[in-house]
């Protein structure tokens, strides 16, 4: 394998994650993240197929990038999704190989998965209540969710984590329950604050729920949450454990923002890199992937998006402008 420099930006953070949007396309309509009608979804031929992500993804390799995230809209609904999830695994010197689900299309894609190579799972899980389920994803089908979990935690995957997208005036009453789920699962549960990548415009920040409340009604029902060791500097969530075993994070991107020790990127799935969930540029690497460029060119490529990211989002400066695409379309 070529080695290239490591990915360095100007201010030092050194580059080692990838996440790999592979659609659009999602068969439930969180408010949070898509429109609820007219979506817009890129069509098919702007699409990267499996071969030119694996390009993609094995010249990060060879400048550093050590490990993965299969992210969408759903990555489920994209066809023969375990064919590059093989493709990724057999690159040498990943050493992790993750994805983040809405859990719906699970239960019938698990064992697959795992059998390709995928090591961890995040899966979407806000409430553990099908009216409130409703009210959030504008679907139904939060039993379908469920399955998709007890079938994940059949097949096994090294580690199988909840996340929960908090939201003042929904999801106060689903904290609880959601603790004592993941409690009594022995899944590990996130809990993320709500950002401005809603589709429709409509984030305030009185909807956010802070990682803090979130804590503090953790502990009325469960007692103190013990803070866990920080493994991992890059990691966004802060980890504490229950008294009595269980694991709970809190990702707390708009009350503390933890953009000083980002090592992420971003391909979305219509081949744009973007150097941050919020930037407002993207690098075209669609283009050159499909106009013979050389891996030195897309190198470059990827080198001038890095050089180019800020310090931090800034959602909670005045000049914060929302990036023009919606979660839905960058990844999460
Ligand atoms: N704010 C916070 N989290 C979000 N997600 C999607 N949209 C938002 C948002 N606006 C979450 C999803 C999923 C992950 C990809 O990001 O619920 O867990
Ligand atoms: Fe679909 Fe995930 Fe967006 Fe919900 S957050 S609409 S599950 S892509």
């Amino acid at each position: 394998m070529v080695e290239y420099e490591p990915l360095f930006d100007s201010f030092g953070r050194k580059h080692t994650s990838l996440r790999i949007g592979v659609t659009d396309r999602c068969n439930i309509r969180c408010f949070y993240c898509m429109p609820l009608e007219n979506v817009q979804f890129q069509p098919r031929s702007e699409i990267l197929s499996f071969e030119e992500i694996e390009r993609f993804a094995r010249i990060m390799v060879g400048a550093g990038v050590n490990k993965f995230r299969i992210t969408g809209g759903e990555p489920l609904v994209r066809s023969d999704l375990p064919l590059l999830i093989q493709q990724l695994a057999q690159i040498p010197n990943v050493v992790d190989l993750a994805m983040t689900t809405n859990g719906m299309l699970l239960a019938q894609h698990a064992a697959d998965l795992k059998k390709a190579g995928l090591q961890r799972l995040n899966i979407s899980l806000d409430t553990l209540n099908e009216a409130t389920f409703q009210k959030i994803s504008r679907r139904t089908g939060l039993h379908q969710i469920l399955n998709g979990i007890a079938e994940a935690q059949r097949i096994g995957f090294r580690q199988i984590r909840l996340n929960a997208v908090a939201i003042a005036g929904i999801t106060e009453e689903e904290i609880v329950p959601l603790g004592r789920f993941a409690k009594e699962q022995k899944l590990e549960l996130r809990f993320i604050e709500y950002m401005p990548l809603d589709a429709d415009g409509q984030w305030d920040d009185s909807q956010v729920l802070s990682g803090q409340q979130i804590r503090q009604t953790l502990e009325a029902e469960f007692g103190s949450l013990v803070p866990s060791p920080r493994t991992d500097a890059s990691q966004p969530a802060v980890d504490y454990h229950f008294a009595d075993g269980g694991v709970v994070g809190f990702i707390n991107p708009v009350t503390q923002p933890f953009c000083q020790t980002c090592n992420r990127l971003r391909l979305t799935a219509d081949g744009k890199v973007r150097n941050c969930l919020f930037s407002e540029i993207e690098w075209d690497v669609r283009s050159l992937l499909r106009n013979n460029a050389s891996d030195e060119d897309i190198m470059e490529l990827v080198r001038d998006c890095v050089w180019h990211k800020k310090p931090g989002h800034g959602i909670d400066s005045d000049e914060f402008r929302r990036p023009e695409r919606a979660m839905y379309q960058i990844g999460g």
